[in-house]
């Protein structure tokens, strides 16, 4: 099964596809997480990543698409993939279309998660990730047991480059602009279905699995 997550940087993509993952038996793909993977290992990928996503804007196409089929081609994609954060512009879209029927592996739907901007920008600028497992934090509504360490591995907490809130707003500019548009590409499709993302993180959960027609 190949589901797609689109959303605006902080409509909790990250959080709704690992709980996903877990309950479907899944692969997490984050081109953000490999992003990040990447800049801290200090690969070329990562170095020509890196000044795209300090400022906000989208690492180009060609960098991308290469990324995500070599992650579809390894063995943990063969079972289906939640896709979180790509694609994100037309090129990418009409890629992994082309990727995906080459594999006879259709695109089952695509959650789009609905929420303003101003509850993006709290979000994000309360958003800690754990520094070990990957795992995300928020400040008000989701605070980790002890200050700046990971509930489940004692890592440190840290707050991503991109949080603060000028480079916020400049991601959702350009997620309107560019990544918007693939809710009228999918809507042809007959493949999106909503969800209200300002509810609670379960709520939210309980609502994703119900369309994608399982418990939540
Ligand atoms: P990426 O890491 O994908 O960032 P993003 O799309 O901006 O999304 P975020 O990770 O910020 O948010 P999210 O929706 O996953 O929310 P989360 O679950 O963490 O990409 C980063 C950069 O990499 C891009 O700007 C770009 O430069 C580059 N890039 C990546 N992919 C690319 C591509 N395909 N093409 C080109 N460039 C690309 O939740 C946010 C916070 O809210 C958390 O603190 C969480 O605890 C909390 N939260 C979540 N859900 C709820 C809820 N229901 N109620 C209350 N709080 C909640």
């Amino acid at each position: 099964m190949q589901i797609l997550l689109l959303g605006p940087p902080g409509a909790g993509k990250g959080t709704q596809a690992k709980l996903l993952a877990e309950r479907l038996n899944l692969l997490h793909l984050s081109t953000g997480d490999v992003l990040r993977q990447n800049v801290a290992n200090k690969t070329a990928l990562g170095m020509e990543a890196l000044p795209y996503m300090e400022s906000g804007k989208y690492v180009p196409d060609d960098l991308i698409n290469r990324m995500v089929e070599d992650q579809l081609d390894s063995p943990a994609a063969a079972e289906g993939v939640i896709f979180d954060g790509y694609p994100r512009t037309l090129n990418q879209a009409e890629t992994l279309d082309a990727l995906l029927e080459r594999k006879g592996r259709p695109i089952a739907a695509v959650i789009v998660l609905d929420i303003t901007d101003d509850e993006l920008v709290e979000r994000l600028s309360g958003r800690r990730v754990c520094s070990g497992c990957g795992a995300i934090y928020q400040l008000k509504s989701m605070p980790p047991l002890k200050p700046d360490t990971c509930d489940h591995c004692g890592a440190a907490l840290y707050q991503r480059v991109d949080d603060n809130e000028e480079t916020v707003r400049t991601r959702l500019k350009v997620y309107a602009e560019q990544t918007s548009p693939l809710v009228e590409y999918y809507t042809a499709q007959r493949k999106v279905r909503h969800v209200d993302a300002s509810q609670g993180i379960e709520k939210t959960f309980e609502r994703v699995m119900a369309l994608l027609g399982g418990e939540g």
